[in-house]
């Protein structure tokens, strides 16, 4: 175990979970003790994410995440569980014991100061008289020295091992230069350094450190970019160039560009929301990522086939974590770089605003697909345009969008107005028959929720609610025989029951956020969904006789009791329930 559970509780103390989700989420409406807010891991309209100051603890009733402080900040902060307490622990000023079962956390130390060490090399040597080809390419392509500085641009010198030298001088070793991509091997051996006679774009993640860099060519020239190959702290699929400062930005929404120099050219000029991928087009992981910082993203790629094939992926990955898109059209320029070069920051600015909503921008690319004079391809665009437009939820803005394609098709507006409705009824149906089928299922759903499979559901409701007391209030099994671990029906319920029990036994007080590394994340969401739900606190002892009752009879009659049954009986004689949230 990499921390003492001492430790995490220390650390779970000196990190209120109500102070640390308040820097995330706006907790607006307080239901008995606990406090509600939008939830931030999925999107919806009223609060149903709650913080339980007393149990400290959160839980959305609607995606059904859950679980300590240190498994929000993991969540949210997209952290392995031994980053999470190290952010936690800077946040609460508190020293991080020494980690000697995990070498990775050493060498991904290491070769973050490294980077750093690099990045502070590339940014002297563009400031020194070697760098005066690539501060005049700077000129040339108008990047002043405060956005040299804000990015922390730099130069690699035109010389195979000024770099090395540099990095040994200050104590690195050759593995580990090229474990960062900084060198690679010679065919006569020893090495040389990997960027060469480049401007450096150092890629800073949110966090603040330096984890790769991409280097360009100083003017026209193959390959244009090098990016440092995936290391232990570097993959570009999971990151965005330009995103430790978007995140920061007012504007409310981001910007997703194609090229470095348009990130950097677009936060010159103002808009400090501008973030690019990596050389790669938007991945699912940058997707989300995107998704923490904002619900709305201005798609502004190149303006050739590729760009528009992009942004065509990217409209797709974007739209399925529910944020709201649009794409930028630009006229008369390649990409936003020479855009605002040539008509001006205002000009841009005018653009964003207008710019395509994208069922509009959908409508298009679905109407490139059809030669509309040939009357099949004209019935199959409409099909298709209807099912863009069934999506609108608004029927002024269907209506409006109906009569565009109309037009375009030269039918009457009726036909195209009786496909929308004809796809919506059936998009409707589909989504009610899910809902009813989710309602008609809470033990199912619950183990959808949790990940979690019970071989004995009718019982688990009751096995639930002996963990939830076990956990709560441990003293109420004194003078009681517990229940034995076979009798949980499924090995996650079994586990977090012995663990529990242990605690008890040797009276070691217990936190959820101490268990982070005894119980599996699975586990502990699963045990945060059993705790948030509450027995009435005077009725605690009967409903626990009850339990232990339920699970003594249903292991022997092999489980016959009705679940839903059983906890409605509960409900009506006592006033709490297991399944009542
Ligand atoms: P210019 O506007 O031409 O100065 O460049 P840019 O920074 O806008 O980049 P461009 O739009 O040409 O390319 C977009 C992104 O693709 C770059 O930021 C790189 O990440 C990546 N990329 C471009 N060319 C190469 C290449 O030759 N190799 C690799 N690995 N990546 C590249
Ligand atoms: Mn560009």
């Amino acid at each position: 175990m990499a921390f003492s559970e001492l430790f995490l509780q220390e650390l779970a103390e000196r990190n209120d979970i109500v102070d640390v989700v308040s820097g995330y989420v706006q907790l607006t409406k307080r239901s008995g003790s606990n406090l509600f807010g939008l939830c931030p891991f999925h999107s919806e309209k009223t609060p149903s994410f709650s913080v339980a100051p007393d149990k400290q603890i959160y839980h959305c009733f609607g995606c059904g995440k859950g679980g300590s402080v240190i498994g929000f900040i993991m969540e949210i902060e997209n952290l392995s569980f031994p980053d999470a307490v190290a952010f936690l622990a800077r946040r609460a000023g508190m020293a991080i014991p020494e980690q000697e079962d995990d070498p990775n956390a050493r060498k991904r130390e290491r070769m973050l100061a490294l980077n750093r060490e690099a990045a502070r090399f590339f940014y002297d040597q563009l400031k020194s008289p070697e760098g005066g080809r690539a501060q005049e390419y700077l000129t040339r392509r108008q990047l002043s020295g405060r956005t040299a500085k804000n990015f922390g641009l730099g130069f690699a010198p035109d010389t195979w091992t000024s770099l090395t030298d540099a990095m040994k001088a200050r104590g690195y070793t050759e593995q580990e230069l090229f474990d960062a991509g900084l060198v690679r091997h010679g065919k006569k051996g020893g090495v040389y350094d990997t960027f060469r006679d480049r401007l450096m774009f150092p890629v800073i993640d949110v966090r603040g450190n330096v984890i790769g860099f991409s280097g360009r060519i100083l003017g026209d020239g193959e390959p244009k970019y090098m990016n440092t190959p995936e290391t232990l702290v570097f993959s570009k699929s999971h990151n965005l160039f330009g995103l430790n400062l978007a995140k920061k930005s007012k504007m409310g929404f981001i910007i997703l560009v194609e090229g470095n120099v348009d990130v950097a050219s677009l936060h010159q000029a103002g808009f400090d929301c501008a973030v690019a991928s990596l050389g790669t087009s938007l991945t699912p992981e940058q997707a989300r990522l995107l998704s923490r910082y904002t619900n709305e993203i201005v798609i502004a790629y190149d303006g050739d086939n590729a760009g528009q094939k992009a942004a065509q992926r990217a409209i797709g990955l974007l739209e399925k974590l529910d944020m709201r898109v649009r794409v930028l059209r630009m006229e008369g320029a390649k990409d936003p770089d020479e855009y605002i070069k040539t008509y001006g920051a205002d000009a841009f600015r005018n653009l964003l605003e207008g710019s395509e909503n994208h069922i509009e921008y959908r409508l298009q690319s679905v109407q490139r697909k059809y030669d509309l004079s040939a009357p099949e391809q004209k019935v199959a665009y409409v099909k298709e345009a209807a099912g863009v437009i069934a999506q609108l939820p608004g029927s002024v803005e269907r209506e409006v969008y109906a009569m565009r394609v109309a037009e375009l098709a030269g039918i009457q507006n009726a036909a195209v107005a009786d496909e929308i409705a004809r796809q919506r009824k059936q998009k409707l149906r589909t989504a009610r028959k899910e809902l009813a089928r989710e309602q008609l299922r809470p033990v199912r759903q619950r183990e959808k929720q949790s990940g979690v499979r019970y071989d004995n559901p009718h019982s688990a409701a009751a096995e639930e609610g002996v963990i939830r007391l076990l956990y709560l209030d441990s003293a109420l099994f004194s003078g009681l025989e517990p229940p034995k671990e076979e009798q949980f029906s499924s090995p996650e319920l079994r586990h977090i029951y012995s663990v529990l029990l242990s605690h008890a036994r040797e009276r070691r007080p217990v936190s959820l956020a101490a268990l982070g590394e005894t119980l599996s994340s699975q586990e502990l969401q699963l045990l945060t969904r059993i705790i948030q739900q509450d027995d009435l606190s005077d009725r605690r002892e009967q409903a626990l006789r009850d339990y232990i009752h339920i699970l003594n009879t249903d292991s022997l009659t092999g489980g016959d009791t009705d679940l839903r049954a059983y906890a409605d009986k509960l409900k009506e004689r006592k006033g709490y329930g297991g399944t009542t949230k």
